[in-house]
C-alpha cells in the first residue's frame, strides 16, 4: 500500500510513520509537512534512510501539491495528522487554525475524490464535542466545541461527513482522547510539566488543576489508526479513547511522585479561557469492531518519563527560540 500521511513529523504522525514501517515491510510512505513549530525531522531520524519511506515539505493548505504527490505517486490512502493542534495557541492566534485544519482537510477530500483513493482517515479530536460533567461522548453525541482550536477540528470533521453523503468517499473520521508518549511538543501538559521540573522549574496548572481528561498512550492510538485504514467501514466515525480518565492534579503528582519531588514546584495560575473542563469518550463502537487498547496506563507514563529523562537532546533546544516566544505571550511575560 502507498501511504500519504500529513503532519507525520509531529508528535502523533511520527510515531505513526515508525509504527507501520516496522508492521508492514511492503508499504510506502510519504510524509507531507510544514514543518511549523511543530514539525521536527528529528522525531523520524533513526528512520530517514528507510528505502520505503519519503519526506516531502510542504502545506496541505496548497493544493496543487496535495494533487501532484497523490498523481505521482500512486497514493492508496490519506492519513491527515496534519494539524494546529494547541488550544492556548489557537486562543492567542486562531487564523492557522481554520487555514491548516479546515482548508486543508477540503483539499484532502478533493484529493481523494479526484484519484479515487481507497480510504481517508481523518485523525480528529473529542474535543469536537465540547465538554462534559458527567457521562461520555459517543460518536452521536452534538458537536459543541469551545475553542478556536476544536471549532476548526469540528469544521472539518463536518467537511468530512458532507463529502461522505453528497460523493460517497471512503473517509473514516477519528475522535480521541488525548495522547501522551515520546516526541510530543514541549508546550503541552505532559511533556511541559515533566521537562519543567527536569530543569529545576515550576510547573504551571491551569485552575485548580480539576480538569480531567481521558489518557491513550501513543502507541495504542497507533494501533487504532492502523486498525481503521484496515477495517474501518467507510462513511462511519469511531471515538477512541481507554476509560483512564485523571484529573491534571493527580498527573502532576504523578511526576512529582516519580522525580522525587515536592508540591512546592506546583504553580497554580490563571485558568485557560473557555477551558473544557472534562473529556470522556464512549469506544464501544470501536471496541465492537475488534479494537482495544493494549498498554497499562501507569507503565506507559512511568516509560514516557523515561523517555523524557534519556532524550535531553531531543527537547531541551525545543524550549528556546519559537517556543520562548509564545511561552512570554502566554504567560504575559
Ligand atoms: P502536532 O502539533 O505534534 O503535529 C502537527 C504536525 O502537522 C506538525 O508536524 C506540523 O508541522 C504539521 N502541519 C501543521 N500545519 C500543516 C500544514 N498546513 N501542512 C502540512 N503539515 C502541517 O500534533 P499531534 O499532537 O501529533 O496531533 C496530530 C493530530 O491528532 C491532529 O490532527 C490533532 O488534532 C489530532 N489529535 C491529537 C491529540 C493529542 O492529544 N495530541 C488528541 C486527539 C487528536
Ligand atoms: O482531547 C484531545 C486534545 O488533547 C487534542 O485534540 C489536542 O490537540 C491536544 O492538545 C489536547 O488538548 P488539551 O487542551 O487537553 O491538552 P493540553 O496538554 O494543552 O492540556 C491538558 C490539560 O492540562 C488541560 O486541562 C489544560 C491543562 N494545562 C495545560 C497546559 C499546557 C495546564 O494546567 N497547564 C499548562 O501549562
Amino acid at each position: 500500500m502507498n501511504l500519504l500521511v500529513t503532519g507525520g513529523a509531529g508528535f502523533a504522525g511520527s510515531n505513526f510513520i515508525r509504527y507501520i514501517l516496522r508492521k508492514y515491510p511492503n508499504y510506502r510512505i510519504f510524509n507531507l509537512d510544514k514543518l511549523t513549530y511543530a514539525g521536527n525531522l528529528d522525531n523520524l531520524k533513526d528512520i530517514e534512510g528507510n528505502a520505503n519511506y519519503k519526506f516531502i515539505k510542504g502545506d496541505i493548505v496548497d493544493q496543487r501539491m496535495v494533487f501532484k504527490i497523490c498523481r505521482n505517486n500512486k497514493i492508496d490512502a490519506i492519513l491527515n495528522y496534519a494539524a494546529e493542534t494547541h488550544v492556548d495557541r489557537s486562543i492567542l492566534d486562531p487564523a492557522d487554525f481554520v487555514k491548516t485544519d479546515v482548508i486543508g482537510t477540503y483539499n484532502i477530500l478533493e484529493a481523494v475524490k479526484e484519484f479515487k483513493l481507497q480510504k481517508f482517515v481523518q485523525i480528529s479530536t473529542d474535543e469536537v464535542y465540547g465538554s462534559l460533567t458527567k457521562g461520555q461522548f459517543t460518536e452521536e453525541s452534538p458537536f459543541l466545541p469551545n475553542s478556536p482550536y476544536s471549532a476548526s477540528k469540528a469544521g472539518a470533521d463536518l467537511l468530512c461527513r458532507s463529502y461522505v453523503k453528497t460523493y460517497k468517499l471512503p473517509v473514516v473520521v477519528t475522535h480521541s482522547c488525548n495522547f501522551y508518549g515520546p516526541y510530543q511538543y514541549p508546550e503541552k501538559m505532559i511533556p511541559l510539566f515533566v521537562t519543567n521540573l527536569m530543569e529545576g522549574k515550576k510547573v504551571p496548572l491551569y485552575g485548580k488543576g480539576e480538569n480531567t481528561r481521558e489518557w491513550i498512550y501513543v502507541l495504542d492510538h497507533c494501533r487504532a489508526i492502523d486498525f481503521l485504514l484496515h477495517k474501518g467501514v467507510n462513511g462511519e466515525v469511531y471515538n477512541i479513547g481507554t476509560g483512564v480518565e485523571k484529573k491534571n492534579i493527580q498527573i502532576t503528582q504523578i511526576f512529582l511522585a516519580e522525580l522525587g519531588l515536592d508540591k512546592k514546584m506546583i504553580e497554580f495560575v490563571k485558568d485557560r479561557p473557555g477551558h473544557d473542563w472534562r473529556y470522556a469518550v464512549n469506544s464501544n463502537k470501536l471496541k465492537k469492531l475488534g479494537w482495544s487498547p493494549e498498554y497499562d496506563f501507569d507503565d506507559a507514563m512511568r516509560e514516557t518519563i523515561r523517555w523524557y529523562q534519556k532524550n535531553e537532546w531531543w527537547w531541551k533546544k525545543l524550549k528556546s527560540g519559537e517556543y520562548l516566544k509564545y511561552y512570554k505571550k502566554q504567560y504575559g511575560l
